[in-house]
């Protein structure tokens, strides 16, 4: 497990190491702004590491098979998720992992004549990789065959049978193994199978397989929550997004709710957590996963009445569509029962498809994340995925897109931008910095004070949509910033403007667009932290004024010398020529 107080000692260090570098001339009238502007303070960083962390988790992946590019998603928005928190100057946490146990994983290993653990142990490491190379920013990589986690499953059913709400019976009906879950015959319907001509039952949602199975097995009593779970979704608006999927959730508790199957027979499943006094029955893997957020707060051993020190309950649950409603039905109503606090909300997002098709390990249409992070980069596969994949719909996955975005958005858009404002030798941008310094700012009209209402826009446009779990809205939002920045430069031409008398304009205009750049490269951190950071450097841009708080107009005056040799031409691009041989 990753400490975030580890990230945090390095983050101070690289500050004291910037700090160094930082060119320290500052003239009276900003010193008299800055102080008003208070910078990030070590003590109350650390204060806020011993609070109430805000809680984002990834759903933890099946490992019957490698990773792809939709798991990546998944995993990306959660990271950009909680990167905002700290950018808004939060203490944050972020939790992974891997789903190990059920029938899915049962079936790949005996495919592969492997014993399941061996099967688990690789690849999970292959999701941990993943996790690595894409810089998602985790604190916490939670394997459900952990020890700690056995124990916490094993509290909670205790305490769920303690609850009076699990039963016995013998169970019949449509089960999903890629699904892992039960379907109502009224979600199930005849295909057939275009290879085979054969016809199969269905699941309507997904078109996997089901089977008919008939079992002895515990039941939880779901329907009893049917009126709590409605009282709570209408007490809490905030509870899902997007909004449309939020109307998909009542309807499905107020027509399809039925009680739980929560364990199966050893007969048909060994690979599981076994329900506590009877070896002859494994706790549904489902159950055992949706605990693994309690797990990586400590869950059952919190200090009492301190609970929420350790993230619990979760402030965001980053899910795809398919599996809302383990999240936002059955997850509610497990808690209620414990009597837990619930999370505060579940962010769901689309698909990403090939070929019209949910990429997918069973239909094998998948993305290996690994090559596609290799060839376009780390940064521009973030820029990529969040730019083109959406929380309400599905998305096509097409490498033609990316090139396109990579040469629209990041290489003429904020890569020659930034080449535009700090390499001309017309002008020296720290100059320009202090040059408008003790400028009256009211005095600004035509390109220039539309400049300034652009930069005006961009904090609380970005905190609109992320506080809407919408990092796509956001993304597009500041990008729409930079090109209309690009438009602002080629119609005020300051390059042209060579007299010496034409040196104070030249000054303001440079000025109002290393602005914006200053800016929005602070607000595009969580989304490319790697880029945005040699973004920063490039402007010279202090470590300790990074956060939100320095995301508007005119806070910071100490930057404009970089931090690194400016290095001319593509070669010294931020965003170079990408080879392309398709
Ligand atoms: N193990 C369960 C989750 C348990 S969480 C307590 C599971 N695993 S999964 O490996 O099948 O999927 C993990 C995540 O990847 C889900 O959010 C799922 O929506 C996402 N994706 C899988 N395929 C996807 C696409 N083609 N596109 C986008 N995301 C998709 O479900």
């Amino acid at each position: 497990m990753r400490s975030n107080l580890g990230s945090l000692s390095q983050q101070l260090s690289r500050v004291a190491a910037r700090q160094r570098v930082r060119n320290g001339w500052i003239c009276q009238s900003c010193r008299v702004n800055q102080a008003r502007c208070k910078p990030f303070s070590t003590s109350s960083a650390l204060q806020k590491a011993i609070d109430n962390p805000y809680y984002v988790t990834t759903p933890i992946f099946y490992v019957n098979a490698a990773p792809h590019v939709g798991h990546l998603y998944s995993m990306l928005v959660a990271d950009v998720l909680k990167r905002w928190q700290v950018l808004k100057g939060n203490r944050a946490i972020l939790s992974t992992g891997t789903d190990e146990h059920g029938m899915k994983v049962q079936q790949a290993a005996r495919l592969q004549d492997l014993h399941p653990k061996a099967m688990c142990d690789a690849n999970s490491e292959a999701f941990r990789d993943l996790a690595n190379k894409a810089n998602i920013d985790y604190d916490f990589f939670i394997r459900t065959t952990d020890p700690q986690h056995k124990e916490a499953v094993e509290f909670f059913w205790n305490r769920l049978k303690e609850s009076g709400y699990i039963y016995e019976t013998v169970h019949e009906g449509w089960y999903c193994v890629s699904d892992e879950t039960y379907y109502p015959e009224n979600m199930i319907e005849k295909r057939i199978s275009p290879l085979t001509g054969k016809g199969y039952m269905a699941s309507v949602e997904t078109g996997n397989m089901v089977e008919w199975q008939e079992e002895h097995n515990y039941h939880f009593r779901l329907t009893a929550f049917k009126d709590r779970l409605l009282k709570f979704y209408a007490a809490n608006p905030r509870f899902m997004f997007p909004q449309a999927r939020f109307h998909e959730m009542v309807d499905w508790v107020e027509n399809n709710l039925e009680d739980l199957s929560i364990s199966r027979p050893t007969s048909r499943l060994e690979w599981g957590i076994p329900v506590p006094d009877d070896p002859k029955q494994v706790i549904y893997v489902w159950v055992d996963a949706l605990i693994n957020y309690l797990t990586v707060t400590g869950y059952p051993m919190w200090p009492p009445g301190a609970e929420h020190t350790k993230g619990w309950p979760a402030n965001v649950h980053v899910v795809g569509k398919d599996i809302m409603r383990f999240h936002c039905v059955y997850w509610p109503a497990l808690l209620m029962a414990v009597d837990l606090p619930l999370p505060k909300t579940v962010v769901s997002h689309g698909h990403w498809l090939m070929g019209k098709q949910k990429m997918s390990k069973s239909t094998r249409n998948v993305v290996n994340p690994f090559f596609a992070l290799d060839r376009w980069g780390v940064d521009v596969m973030r820029y990529f995925l969040i730019h083109k994949g959406s929380m309400a719909k599905d998305s096509d996955y097409s490498n033609v897109f990316i090139v396109d975005q990579y040469k629209k958005g990041l290489k003429n858009g904020l890569g020659n931008l930034l080449n535009r404002v700090t390499q001309p030798k017309q002008w020296n941008l720290r100059d320009a910095v202090i040059a408008c310094c003790g400028d009256m700012f009211d005095q600004f009209t035509g390109d220039i004070a539309d400049q300034r209402r652009r930069i005006q826009t961009l904090l609380p446009t970005a905190e609109e949509h992320m506080d809407k779990f919408n990092p796509r809205r956001a993304l597009r939002g500041i990008m729409a910033v930079i090109y209309d920045t690009q438009v602002y430069l080629s119609n005020t031409e300051p390059w042209n403007k060579t007299a010496e008398e034409d040196r104070k304009e030249v000054n303001q205009i440079v000025f109002h667009a290393a602005e914006t750049l200053r800016v929005a490269g602070i607000l595009l951190q969580p989304f490319m932290p790697e880029k945005m950071s040699e973004l920063l450097d490039v402007l010279g841009v202090s470590i300790d004024r990074r956060t939100c708080q320095y995301a508007k107009l005119q806070v910071d005056y100490s930057y404009g010398t970089p931090f690194v040799p400016i290095v001319k031409g593509a070669a010294g691009s931020l965003f170079p020529p990408i080879p392309v041989e398709d």
